[in-house]
């Protein structure tokens, strides 16, 4: 998880971006409900010390556990751990109003999400994460949920995982893929990443997997980590707990990195910033709905290409900001 030097690999994104968005001030209250390698932690604290305190979430323990051993290197990391200007939290963004309550604290000043997974997860081998690495099918970010990617392919119908495939991970090869699938495993169940790869990429046609940027497995192995993870569920959850706990004038921001995560956040915000929800004949407003939030980026930030060059994996991300009202 972490490098022999304790270094974390994770290059935070939009950055400077995020940090502006946040509009922090000295003593403001942050969640940070991705910890990760730290970096946004980081940042967030240089701008909101002396005074203020950053709450980091992280739901996969390992990374917490990484934190934590890369702490005992870093002044600045322990020196806010010890003056719980840093509160490191084990659980999924999901809880956050559980999470919040434990610490007693009711509304917050700003809430930053950086979605998905960081290439210390991405880059360590047996968690299942990535195609180019050998490893169990498992991919679960919690260890303590059951179903695996392993199930999924091993056991699930073929319509399923089609399913899966087309909404979680936009693979225009669904049906192909999943019916490889179902053929391979009639043969020798799946046991590890690369198995799984070799059959996605013989059911590529030859043509289009010529012409593609990325690996013909990426869509496929996020859309498994997706649904392990439930992660549009969870990021449903959270978006409105954070809506609710956070004060008049404090901002949130969501990083995303695949087009499914970015529609559910611009969903969310413009229904959250419409207020009335009553159909369009109506000729007085009976629903009675208030707008909650106003949407600050009303197209997404995204790296620059400098960014992008420094770090490709940075390609992807949208950055949405909205304020609560
Ligand atoms: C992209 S990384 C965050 C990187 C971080 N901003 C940094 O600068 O190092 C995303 C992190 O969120 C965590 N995560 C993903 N889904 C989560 C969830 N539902 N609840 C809590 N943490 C989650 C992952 O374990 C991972 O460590």
């Amino acid at each position: 998880m972490v490098e022999k030097n304790g270094m974390t690999k994770h290059i935070p994104v939009l950055l400077e971006e995020t940090r502006e968005g946040l509009y922090l001030k000295k003593g403001a209250i942050v969640v940070d409900a991705t910890l990760g390698g730290g970096g946004h932690t980081r940042e967030i604290l240089k701008h909101i010390l002396p005074g203020g305190k950053v709450i980091a979430i992280d739901a996969d323990l390992s990374a917490l556990d990484a934190f934590r051993v890369r702490v005992a290197e870093d002044d600045f990391f322990r020196q806010a751990l010890k003056k719980n200007s840093l509160i490191l939290v084990h659980d999924n963004y999901s809880s956050l109003e559980e999470v919040l309550d434990r610490e007693g604290i009711e509304t917050v000043d700003a809430i930053l999400a950086d979605l998905g997974f960081s290439s210390d997860q991405i880059e360590t081998g047996d968690r299942g994460f990535s195609f180019s690495q050998s490893g169990p099918l498992d991919m679960r970010l919690n260890q303590e949920t059951e179903l695996t990617a392993g199930e999924i392919v091993n056991t699930f119908s073929l319509e399923k995982i089609e399913s899966i495939l087309r909404g979680c991970g936009d693979e225009s090869e669904s049906r192909r893929i999943a019916s490889a699938i179902i053929v391979a495993r009639g043969e020798k169940s799946f046991t590890t990443t690369d198995e799984l790869r070799d059959v996605i990429e013989k059911a590529y046609p030859r043509g289009k997997r010529q012409r593609m940027k990325i690996h013909p497995a990426t869509q496929t192995f996020q859309a498994l980590r997706i649904a392990v993870n439930q992660e549009s569920e969870h990021l449903e959850k959270f978006l409105k707990q954070a809506i609710e706990r956070l004060k008049v004038g404090g901002r949130i921001a969501v990083i995303t990195f695949h087009s499914g995560e970015d529609r559910i956040v611009k969903q969310f915000f413009k229904k959250q910033a419409m207020g009335c929800v009553c159909p369009p004949g109506f000729p007085v407003c009976r629903c009675g709905n208030e707008p909650k939030i106003r949407i600050l980026t009303k197209k997404p930030i995204i790296p620059t290409d400098k960014e992008v060059k420094d770090n490709p994996r940075s390609r992807s991300a949208k950055l949405r900001i909205a304020e609560k009202l």
